[in-house]
Parts: structure tokens; C-alpha cells; sequence
């Protein structure tokens, strides 16, 4: 029998020994066990949540199935990326009970903007997250000198791209992509689901003061992770005049440059609700799977319980502004 490493393990071993009678007597909780579960539960709220990114299949080749599983187990929120390598079907049936939502940009042929809701619906999928800041790619130098803009061969798993060379592959993907978007196109959106849908690339008061009275169900205060327009405010500077402009009204959750625990710390407390992870996804992915997914999620949740204890914080709503402090003289 394997050393036991942790309490679950400990649980598991003790339900296999004893006689079943001592095991329910010792685990057992009152009427439907609401309150003993919700204990548990209660240690459980994970504010780091995974950001859309995608073709993730270059990191590994289980792709967005492996994020998936790892945020499942995480018990966490992963954003499906429409241009994920794995198929909406594929990671609801990798991951059934993650909490999933799918991100949308606005394409131009309506239909299959609504096909692609249509099926997250179906599968299960909780939220539309509607990207509003990439509706042409910012100019990668990275990516041009290596010129792996695109790489044909690295198909989505959601739309049929045809076969192409490099050049009209690119021209293709960026076909697909509306670039004529205003509130009008969010409104339609809007009206072709019934899922709740947040707007992506908010950074300033006036964007999220339009963004509620157009109906948005949350904000994700986003810059891309600096990947579109150079020289945009950082998100955590971005994040207090939306938080402050929302007044309460929606949910505001922040994402870009997340690192350490400490840094979902300062975000929470200047009222992200949660934050959003992108490439510490890629890096784990990269490094060994689900599992390494897995480490990354446990490594920042880890030291983000530290950051709350050691600023005396015993719940997460305990979190206020006023445990930061922001150096300024650099600017
Ligand atoms: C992204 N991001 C992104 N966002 C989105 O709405 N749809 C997408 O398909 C993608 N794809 C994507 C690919 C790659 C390689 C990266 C690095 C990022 C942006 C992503 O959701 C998020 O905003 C940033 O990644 C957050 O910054 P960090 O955590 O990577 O610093």
C-alpha cells in the first residue's frame, strides 16, 4: 500500500479498513451533509482561473483537453479559446465537470459565429466571453522573424480552415475575424444566446461604463497580455478606474503578467473577483502535461494562501485595498 501524502489519503486507506459502520459514523455529517461538504468547499474558492489561449497544441499535444482536466481537478474556471486545437466537444468530454466558457471573437460570416455558441451551449459550456481587442493581430516581431504566424499545419479544432499555403492561411484566419465591431455586434451577440456573455479588453472607465449599460454580464480588464497594441496601460494600473466605474454592478476580473501569488493577491485587492492565467498555462503544459498544468495551478494557489496568511487575511473578502502599497517614484 502506498505512503499516504495527503488527509484524501488518509480518508481513502481508513475507508477501505474499516468495518463500513465505524467509517460512516466517523465521516458522516447531518440530514443532506450540506454544511460538512460546504466546509470543505469553503477552503476551496480558487481565484485563478485560466485564460483563453489559443492553439495550445504546439505546448502538448492533449492541447486544451489537458488544461481542461487540470482546472477540472483545480476545481477552477477555464476559458476555451474559439481558435483552441482541441474541439468544443472534445474538452467537455475530457473535462465534464470544469467550469467552462467559451471565447468568442465576432466573425464575419454570422453563422458560424452562432454555430460555434450553439454547440458550447450544448456542451455544456457556462459563459461567452466576447474578445473585443484583437480584431487584427498586433505585429509580433518575434513571430514575423521566425515567421510562424499561423503555421498551416496548426488547424483549429473548431473552424474548417481549407488547405492552404502559408501566406493564404494567414489571409484566410484573418477573413474569419469581423473587424467592424461596435456595441451593435455586442448587442447581437447578446441576442443570439442565452448564456450570460463577458466583454474581454476593457482598460479604461468609459469602455466599462458603455459595457454595463449595454448589458455585459462581467469584464475581463485584458491587454492581450501585451500581445496587440504596444504601449497600453498594464492591467493591474488599469483595473482600479474600472473597478471603481462599474460600481458593484458586474463582476470584474483582471488577467496579463500574473506570475506569483503575491500578484493575484494585489489584483483581489484592487476588486478583481478572480484573475485569468495565460502563458503559465503554456509553460506548464509545455513541461509535462495536464500535470504540469496541475503544478502551476498548486504553485500559485500555494503561494497565494501564504500572501493571505501572512497578511492576515482568513478569507478572501478580507482583501482590501488598503493591505498595498504603490511605489510611484518611477514614473
Ligand atoms: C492569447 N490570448 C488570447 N485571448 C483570446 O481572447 N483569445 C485567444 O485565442 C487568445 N490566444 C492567445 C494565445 C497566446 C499564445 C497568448 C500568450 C495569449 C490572450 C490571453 O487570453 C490573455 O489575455 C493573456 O495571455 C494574459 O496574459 P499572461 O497571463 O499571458 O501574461
Amino acid at each position: 500500500m502506498a505512503k499516504p501524502v495527503c488527509i484524501n489519503d488518509f480518508e481513502e486507506l481508513a475507508k477501505k479498513t474499516l468495518q463500513k459502520y465505524a467509517y460512516d459514523f466517523y465521516a458522516s455529517g447531518a440530514d443532506d451533509e450540506l454544511t460538512l461538504k460546504e466546509n470543505c468547499q469553503a477552503y476551496k474558492s480558487m481565484p485563478i482561473c485560466m485564460a483563453p489561449v489559443g492553439v495550445q497544441a504546439m505546448a502538448n499535444t492533449m492541447a486544451e483537453r489537458a488544461s481542461a482536466q487540470a482546472a477540472q481537478e483545480a476545481e477552477t474556471c477555464m476559458v476555451l479559446s474559439c481558435f483552441s486545437s482541441a474541439t468544443i466537444e472534445d474538452v467537455a468530454i475530457a473535462a465534464p465537470n470544469v467550469l467552462r466558457w467559451l471565447q468568442m471573437y465576432m466573425f464575419t460570416d454570422p453563422e458560424l459565429t452562432k454555430s460555434l455558441i450553439k454547440r458550447a451551449e450544448d456542451n455544456g459550456y457556462k459563459a461567452i466571453v466576447f474578445t473585443a481587442d484583437a480584431i487584427i493581430h498586433g505585429r509580433r516581431r518575434r513571430d514575423l522573424k521566425n515567421q510562424s504566424l499561423l503555421v498551416p499545419h496548426l488547424r483549429f479544432g473548431n473552424v474548417v480552415a481549407p488547405k492552404a499555403s502559408r501566406e493564404d492561411y494567414a489571409l484566410y484566419v484573418k477573413s474569419l475575424i469581423e473587424q467592424a465591431i461596435n456595441w451593435k455586434s455586442f448587442l447581437w451577440l447578446k441576442s443570439v444566446t442565452k448564456l450570460p456573455v463577458l466583454i474581454k479588453g476593457i482598460l479604461t472607465a468609459e469602455d466599462a461604463i458603455s459595457a454595463v449599460q449595454h448589458g455585459v454580464d462581467g469584464i475581463i480588464v485584458s491587454n492581450h497580455g501585451g500581445r496587440q497594441l504596444d504601449g497600453v496601460p498594464a492591467t493591474l494600473d488599469a483595473l482600479p478606474e474600472v473597478v471603481k466605474a462599474v460600481e458593484g454592478k458586474v463582476a470584474v476580473f483582471v488577467d496579463g503578467g500574473i506570475r506569483h501569488g503575491t500578484d493575484v493577491f494585489k489584483a483581489l485587492a484592487l476588486g478583481a473577483r478572480a484573475v485569468f492565467i495565460g502563458r503559465p498555462v503554456l509553460w506548464g503544459l509545455a513541461y509535462q502535461g495536464k500535470q504540469g498544468v496541475s503544478d502551476v495551478l498548486d504553485i500559485l494557489k500555494e503561494e497565494f494562501k501564504i500572501a493571505m496568511i501572512l497578511a492576515g487575511c482568513g478569507r478572501l473578502s478580507d482583501i482590501r485595498p488598503s493591505l498595498i502599497a504603490k511605489e510611484t517614484s518611477y514614473y
